[in-house]
């Protein structure tokens, strides 16, 4: 199924790319002959290569931008293309100015039983958070638990990449992390903490939940990718300048004013407030590293972001047996309630599973025109190769 084909991705984190013969791949842009960009797809190996092309040449090891094209590459297969390659640029931007180190190294700072502190010496997010996940796990199959927190870091990518290790492990997997503050809490008209998104993933072996989120209503790279797709966005997501609610994206994206989970008080917002307030806890307070307002401005590029992050993994079988077969049972309970419409009912990781599905099936992923023309001029920048589209299966 679609979840271990993802997993074997995930194990394979420390392996290079297959070697796929250069002649295999059909050289079409999305422009070409009669083709358009739904007709394409690219390979997930072929997305692994152009984003490690281009952080090598922006001065990664090898090892770390594969780590980072890996993972950017499979918030795309989970069809979260807001933190896929779409974020990839942003990374060059900040190893180009300076601002991360291409060459950083974590470095364990405390090693006490179940926890760690790590600083992440403003490595790249993901080396970091590939590094703090490994130990947590470690220290699961010693302790039962094991709880990491890094301070140091840059923007890590969705975080349930970091569960997805875990539950490739048998282990429940968590991550939450600190961002720029976009998000403005209730009452106020001003950010005070970011989007601060979490995950938590348990797998059953054949099932799993995945939950991984902003506590924004929404992240911030989906307000992006819509001004990219020229669309409105939702009533709820995101305050103009002004501090009013608004639906045009570039409104939204120019004030950097996004609201909690929930939206407005009436709505509940804030308990998404709360819930950013509870992981800038397990972040910021609990590393040391920048929290809050004081975390430096979305892109403002004018200082370190030293981001904190946490991470923990727990062995479900060091507590009591059956925790698998309880948890298929009450998915499979959850699904099978009485619908309030015709839609199914879901799980946390479902819509990301179906994505997964349907990338297998096209044997590729589709990206959005605009995207593959940005990454085409990024190519040229680079002087990296550009991304081969091949066309779509069953076309
Ligand atoms: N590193 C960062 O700075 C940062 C910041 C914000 C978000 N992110 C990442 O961005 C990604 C997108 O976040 P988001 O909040 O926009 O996600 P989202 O709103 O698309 O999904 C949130 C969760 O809801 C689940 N879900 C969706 N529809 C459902 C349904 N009908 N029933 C049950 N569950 C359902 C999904 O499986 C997912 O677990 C995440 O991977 C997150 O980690 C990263």
């Amino acid at each position: 199924m679609a979840f271990r084909s993802l997993v074997a991705s995930v194990a394979d984190v420390s392996t290079k790319v297959p070697v796929i013969p250069r002649s295999s791949f059909v050289r079409m842009s999305f422009s070409t002959g009669s083709s358009t960009a739904d007709d394409m797809v690219v390979t997930k190996d072929e997305v692994v290569r152009f984003i490690s092309d281009c952080l090598r040449k922006a001065g990664t090891t090898e090892d770390d931008a594969f780590t980072v094209g890996h993972h950017l590459m499979v918030a795309d297969y989970r069809g979260h293309f807001s933190h896929g390659m779409n974020r990839m640029q942003m990374y060059v931007k900040d190893i180009e100015s300076r601002l991360t180190d291409p060459a950083g190294k974590p470095t364990i700072l405390t090693d006490f039983q179940a926890i760690a502190l790590v600083d992440g010496n403003n490595a790249l997010g993901q080396v970091v958070g590939k590094h703090c996940m490994e130990l947590a796990m470690d220290k699961a199959q010693k302790f039962g638990v094991g709880l990491v927190s890094a301070r140091g870091s840059n923007h890590f990518g969705i975080c349930g990449y970091y569960s997805l290790m875990a539950m490739e492990k048998g282990l429940i997997g968590f991550s939450c992390t600190n961002t720029s503050p976009l998000m403005v809490p209730t009452r106020a008209k001003k950010a005070g903490l970011g989007t601060n998104p979490l995950s938590l993933g348990m797998s059953s072996g054949d099932d799993e939940f995945v939950l991984d989120m902003a506590t924004t209503a929404v992240a911030l790279g989906k307000i992006e990718l819509a001004m990219r797709k020229e669309q409105p966005i939702p009533i709820g997501w995101a305050l103009d300048s002004e501090g009013n609610v608004t639906s045009n994206p570039e409104d939204a994206y120019a004030a950097n004013l996004m609201m909690p989970l929930g939206g407005t008080e009436e709505h509940s917002g804030y308990k998404g407030y709360g819930l950013s307030l509870m992981v800038e806890v397990l972040c910021g307070i609990l590393s040391g590293s920048e929290f809050g307002p004081n975390v430096r401005t979305w892109k403002s590029g004018d200082r370190v972001a030293n981001l904190g992050h946490c991470f923990m993994a727990i062995n479900p079988e060091a507590f009591t047996s059956g925790s698998k077969e309880r948890l298929s049972r009450l998915l499979g309970q959850l699904r099978n309630l009485p619908r309030a419409g015709e839609k199914e009912i879901l799980v946390a990781g479902d819509p990301e599973r179906k994505a997964m599905a349907k990338v297998d099936q096209d044997g590729g992923i589709t990206y959005h025109v605009n995207q593959i023309k940005n990454s085409e001029e990024f190519a040229r920048r680079m002087g990296v190769e550009p991304m081969k589209l091949r066309p779509k299966n069953n076309i």
